[in-house]
């Protein structure tokens, strides 16, 4: 079997990345499998050849971690490999297989936790059998490439400013980080965690000492009515993977305030973005929405995102079926 297994994922990985590559040239090449909990899922054609791989993999994120808030605390993560053309029957014995092997293990069967898969959006042959077996879209990561032309520049909002924030903007930079945390909640996604507070502040205040972000409040009547916080290349090394182009940012906080919604300011301060990163040619942008946060599909994609992956998930692990 490991030889076959061997054999079968080398002949898997360069039929997915022949696959994804068409369905997607954003999609990057399949990463190497992750050691999972247990052997490979194998969904087996008639002739006995594997033609699907599944790798399940545990993730007990520690409540001190920041990473808690933004998910369950076990996570059951399962990487598939899927070859052919209609991926339906496969994904769906793929899930079944998962569903028992979750079934097996003992804390799989709590509360906080989730079953989840990463799955290219426009993968669409396999949606049904992720919905038949309970997975929800909760979250997408969009991308934009640079335009081959300079974007629109920054517009002006009248009364606004849009500048760099530093170590004395703080807590108003951690005020607009928990509202936008508070508002994502709504959408099933993060979890409002007893430390969250106190684990943002630290972060907060790290990354506006260290400089290492890319910060903008937009202000009026010095009052912050808006934050911007994106990551660059040397820091989205986490996610860079996920795509093929290089180098890659990460946009990880936009938040407007709610009176001051639909004026122009969070396009100002996305420009603002753009500015820095098409100048520092940055080949493309990353951030994570929401699936169902009725405002932010429509914005990012005027602002030029379009989806890239979406994560599917069951939460608890027992809601998949
Ligand atoms: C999403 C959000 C950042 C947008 O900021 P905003 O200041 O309201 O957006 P703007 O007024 O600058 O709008 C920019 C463009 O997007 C469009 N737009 C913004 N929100 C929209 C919506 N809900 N539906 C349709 N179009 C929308 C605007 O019409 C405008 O288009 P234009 O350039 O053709 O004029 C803001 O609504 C917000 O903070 N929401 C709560 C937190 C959130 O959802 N954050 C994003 C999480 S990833």
């Amino acid at each position: 079997m490991p030889w076959l297994v061997r054999d079968a994922v080398r002949d898997i990985n360069r039929a997915v990345a022949r696959r994804w590559h068409a369905i997607d040239p954003l999609l990057p090449d399949p990463a190497a499998m992750p050691t999972g909990c247990s052997a490979p899922i194998v969904v087996e054609a008639g002739n006995g050849r594997p033609v699907v791989l599944g790798v399940c993999v545990h993730h007990r994120v520690p409540a001190e971690s920041l990473n808690q808030t933004w998910g369950a605390a076990d996570r059951f993560l399962l990487t598939p490999r899927l070859t052919g053309q209609d991926t339906y029957p496969a994904t769906d014995a793929l899930l079944s297989q998962w569903r028992d092997h979750l079934a097996t293990i003992s804390t799989a069967r709590g509360e906080d936790t989730s079953a989840c898969v990463t799955w290219p959006s426009r993968d669409i042959t396999g949606i049904r059998a992720l919905l038949r077996h309970g997975l929800q879209p909760l979250t997408v990561i969009a991308a934009r490439t640079r335009p081959p032309a300079p974007d629109r520049p920054p517009r002006q909002v009248p009364g606004v400013t849009i500048r760099v924030a530093g170590s004395r903007d703080a807590e108003q930079v951690l005020d607009l980080e928990l509202r936008l945390i508070r508002y994502d909640g709504h959408f099933g996604g993060p979890v409002w965690r007893r430390d969250t507070a106190m684990l943002v502040r630290q972060e907060v205040r790290v990354s506006l000492e260290r400089q290492t972000m890319w910060t903008w409040l937009a202000e009026r009547d010095g009052q912050a009515i808006g934050l911007l916080v994106a990551q660059p290349p040397p820091e989205a090394g986490w996610i860079s993977g996920m795509t093929s182009r290089s180098p890659a940012a990460y946009l990880q906080t936009m938040f407007i305030d709610e009176q001051e919604r639909g004026t122009g300011v969070g396009a100002a301060l996305v420009r603002t973005l753009h500015a820095r990163l098409d100048s520092a040619g940055v080949a493309v942008t990353l951030l994570h929405h929401s699936q169902v946060n009725p405002l932010s599909g429509p914005f990012w994609n005027r602002m030029g995102y379009r989806p890239l992956w979406t994560s599917w998930e069951a939460r608890p692990v027992r809601a998949l079926r």
